[in-house]
C-alpha cells in the first residue's frame, strides 16, 4: 500500500457514536421480514415441547391457532406449516386429503390471518410418510430404495392443489425433486391458483442441521438418508446457481438456500447472479439448537448472538429468514 490515508481517513470517525453508526447502517431486518416455522399435529389440547428445540412445540390445532393469533398481534411475515398427520402410510396420503391435518390448519390459520400475515405451506411428503422420505419410493438399479422423482411430481401437485384449496398464501416446496417448481406452477394454474407464489427450497444441502426438526416433525427417514436428492455440502458452490436458474426458470417467485449460517457463501453468491428475485434462507433447527444450548448453560448471550446471526444472513443477501426466532426478536423491536 503506497497510499497512507492516515490519519486524514479514520475509520472511527462514524463510530463515534450510536445515532452515526445507526445513521450509516444497511443490514436490517424487521419481525415482517421473518417467517416462523410451526409444527402442527392432531389431537387436543396439545402443547408438546420437542425435548432437542427448547421453546418450541407440536401443536394441536386450538394451541397453533393461539400462536396465529400471537403472530398476528406482534407483527410477522408468515407462518410455514408443517404437519404431522395421525396415520402415515407409504405416499403420504393425509397431505392430499383435504381433511388432512394441513388442510385444518391452513383453513384454521386463514380464518384468523385474514391476510394481515401469510399462511405458507410446506410441501414435501416426509413428514407424512411412514419410511420418512420425500416422495414415493422407487428402487435404483443396485437394488437399493430411493425416491421416484416423476411419480412423486404427480403428488406434490395433489398435495399443493389441497393446500390452496384450503385457503393457503404461498406454498414452499422443500423435496429437491426435479422440475417439481414447473410443475406445481402449472399444477395451481391449471385449478385457478396462478395468484399464489411459490417460494422453493431451490438450494437445499443435505445437512446434518436439520437433526431436531426430524425430531420435531417426526420425519427422520427409517432407511437410508437424503442424500439422492438433498445437495452435498462438498459439490462446487456454482451448483447452486444451477438449481436457482432451473427454479426461476420453472416459476419460483421467491427463492431459498437452506442452511443459513454454515451457507453464508451461497447466500451471497447468488445475491451477486440474481437481482429481482427476493432470496429467503431458513435458519433451521439445528442452528437454533446449537445457540439455545449453550445459551441455557450460560455460555452465549440469546439475544445478541441471534440478531448477530440474522444480521449476518441479511448482509449476506437474505432480505426473508425463516427462523423459530421469529417472536422473539419480534418482541424485542
Ligand atoms: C422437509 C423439510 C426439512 C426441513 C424443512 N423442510 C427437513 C429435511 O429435509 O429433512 C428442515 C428444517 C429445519 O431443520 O429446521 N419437509
Amino acid at each position: 500500500m503506497t497510499n497512507i490515508s492516515f490519519p486524514t481517513t479514520r475509520m472511527r470517525r462514524l463510530r463515534y457514536n450510536p445515532v452515526l453508526r445507526n445513521l450509516v447502517r444497511e443490514n436490517f431486518f424487521s419481525p415482517d421480514r421473518l417467517i416462523l416455522p410451526l409444527f402442527v399435529r392432531t389431537g387436543v389440547g396439545i402443547r408438546q415441547p420437542i425435548p432437542s428445540m427448547p421453546d418450541q412445540f407440536q401443536l394441536s390445532l386450538d394451541e397453533f391457532v393461539k400462536e396465529v393469533e400471537e403472530a398476528v398481534s406482534l407483527g410477522l411475515g408468515g407462518l410455514i406449516l408443517f404437519g404431522i398427520p395421525e396415520k402415515k402410510d407409504a405416499i403420504g396420503s393425509d397431505a392430499m386429503n383435504d381433511n388432512g391435518i394441513i388442510a385444518q390448519a391452513v383453513r384454521a390459520a386463514k380464518s384468523i390471518a385474514k391476510g394481515r400475515l401469510l399462511i405458507i405451506s410446506d410441501v414435501c411428503f416426509c413428514e407424512y410418510t411412514e419410511h420418512g422420505h420425500c416422495g414415493v419410493l422407487c428402487e435404483n438399479s443396485y437394488g437399493q430404495q430411493d425416491v421416484d422423482n416423476d411419480a412423486t411430481l404427480e403428488n406434490l401437485v395433489r398435495q399443493v392443489i389441497v393446500q390452496a384449496r384450503a385457503g393457503v398464501d404461498m406454498v414452499a416446496p422443500s423435496g429437491m425433486i426435479d422440475g417439481m417448481v414447473g410443475r406445481i406452477r402449472h399444477g395451481l394454474d391449471a385449478e385457478g391458483f396462478n395468484h399464489i407464489p411459490i417460494m422453493s427450497y431451490s438450494v437445499k444441502y443435505a445437512s446434518a442441521f436439520y437433526g431436531p426438526f426430524r425430531e420435531a416433525a417426526e420425519s427422520s427417514p427409517k432407511a437410508g438418508n437424503r442424500r439422492s436428492y438433498q445437495m452435498d455440502p462438498a459439490a462446487s458452490a456454482y451448483q447452486a446457481l444451477r438449481e436457482i436458474q432451473l427454479d426461476i426458470n420453472e416459476g419460483a417467485d421467491i427463492i431459498m438456500i437452506k442452511p443459513a449460517l454454515a451457507y453464508l457463501d451461497i447466500i451471497k453468491l447468488a445475491k451477486e447472479h440474481f437481482n429481482g428475485i427476493p432470496i429467503a434462507t431458513y435458519n433451521v433447527s439445528g442452528e437454533y439448537s446449537m445457540i439455545k444450548a449453550a445459551a441455557e448453560k450460560g455460555w452465549l448471550d440469546e439475544n445478541a448472538i441471534v440478531w448477530e446471526s440474522l444480521t449476518a444472513m441479511s448482509r449476506a443477501g437474505a432480505s426473508i429468514i425463516l427462523t423459530y426466532w421469529a417472536k422473539n426478536i419480534a418482541k424485542l423491536f
